[in-house]
């Protein structure tokens, strides 16, 4: 097989006219797309030993334990209140928001508030920080004026502060990945699924709940303790590049154990089970706005819900592209 492929890649490397990229027959195919940025020139969160001079050192560390471990406070046995479901902003907001393209807070310093197409309205911190405990954590918001919400907005605003205003730094949020040219396919996924993530996730998505019975070691994917369906990793593309550059967990940037295939299918596979449901009537009074892989219609274009969700992408941003000539 080796010698196919390595045919197959002297092949293509002569009809390109020019050898694009790594002829090495061990690699996975899909990487065959070097990475446009290296890792260390990625974005890097302040040194917390810089805290110590800082007058607002004690909530700054507050809302950073409130990221990391928001089930002791605010899930469902929290020592605080009783607003989320167990699961912890760290789960999806990688080492507390601080990990290159692990979902991290870089950017949120620099470019809130802003105006969001969600909810057709200027956002500040503490909207967005609720809109992940309505939705991400299938919560309920908690006072904009309470200590753990001052808390959580000090620490992302201090994670962010060195970032130039207006600026998404290299590395920041999650790293997006090229659509490929056809839907994804959940069945593939489910094999991925199995193969790679079960180990930690449970064969029903379910997770491992911790030892102390707080919160999870490995947090549930799907079902009725998970994300809820109006939460933004319900978007393929969200899911696809975190689950490509941070799992299975250890996983970074440049590194990665999926191929984007793998990264795209696993996504769908996940996101086409069970989970609570959230009331998005009110999101995108621009319907014209919404992403193109946004999963729920209705939509300004005649695409099909099912072609939203899970692809070919690239027709409808051809579409979309066309019509805004
Ligand atoms: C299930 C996964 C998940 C959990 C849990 C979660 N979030 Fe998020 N969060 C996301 C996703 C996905 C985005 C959107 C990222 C994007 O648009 O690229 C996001 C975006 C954000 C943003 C805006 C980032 C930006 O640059 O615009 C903030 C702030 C935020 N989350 C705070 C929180 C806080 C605080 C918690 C815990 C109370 C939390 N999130 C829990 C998935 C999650
Ligand atoms: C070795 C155990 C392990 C494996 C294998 C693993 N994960 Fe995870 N996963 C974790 C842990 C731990 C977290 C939470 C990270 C944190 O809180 O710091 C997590 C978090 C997540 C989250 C965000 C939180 C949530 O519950 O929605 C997603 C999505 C996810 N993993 C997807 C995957 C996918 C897809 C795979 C397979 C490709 C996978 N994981 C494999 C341990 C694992």
């Amino acid at each position: 097989m080796k010698n196919s492929s390595l045919a197959l890649c002297l092949i293509s490397a002569a009809i390109v006219g020019t050898i694009l990229f790594s002829c090495n027959t061990n690699a996975p195919t899909e990487t065959a797309k070097a990475p446009a940025v290296a890792a260390d020139t990625l974005w890097h969160a302040p040194d917390t030993a810089t805290l110590a001079n800082n007058p607002n050192a004690e909530l700054i560390r507050y809302g950073g334990q409130l990221v990391a471990n928001t089930s002791q406070y605010l899930g469902p046995k929290g020592t605080v209140a009783h607003s989320t479901n167990g699961m912890n902003c760290q789960n999806c907001h990688l080492a507390a928001g601080t990990k290159p393209f692990g979902n991290n807070y870089s950017a949120v310093a620099a470019t809130y508030p802003k105006f969001r197409a969600r909810s057709g309205t200027v956002e500040n911190i503490s909207k967005r920080i609720n809109d992940c405990i309505q939705r991400s954590l299938n919560g309920t918001a908690i006072d904009t004026e309470s200590k753990e919400m001052k808390a959580l907005s000090a620490y992302i605003l201090w994670v962010g502060k060195d970032v130039p205003k207006g600026k998404a730094p290299a590395g920041s949020g999650l790293k997006e990945l090229a659509f490929p040219g056809h839907a994804a396919d959940t069945a593939n996924g489910r094999t991925v699924y199995v193969q790679k993530c079960q180990l930690c996730h449970g064969g029903h998505g379910e997770g491992m709940a911790a030892a102390d019975g707080m919160g999870y070691q490995y947090p549930p994917l799907w079902g009725g303790h998970s994300y809820n369906s109006g939460a933004g990793i319900m978007r393929l593309s969200k899911l696809a590049g975190y689950a490509k550059y941070n799992m299975p967990f250890g996983t970074s940037f440049p590194n990665s154990q999926l191929s984007d295939e793998e990264a795209w299918d696993v996504a769908a596979f996940i996101n086409s089970q069970p989970r609570p449901h959230f009331d998005i009537k009110a999101d995108w009074p621009d319907i014209s706005k919404k992403p193109i892989d946004h999963p729920f219609g209705p939509y300004a274009d005649g695409f099909t819900e099912a072609q939203h969700k899970y692809g070919p992408f690239k027709p409808i941003a051809d579409a979309r592209k066309a019509a805004s000539k």
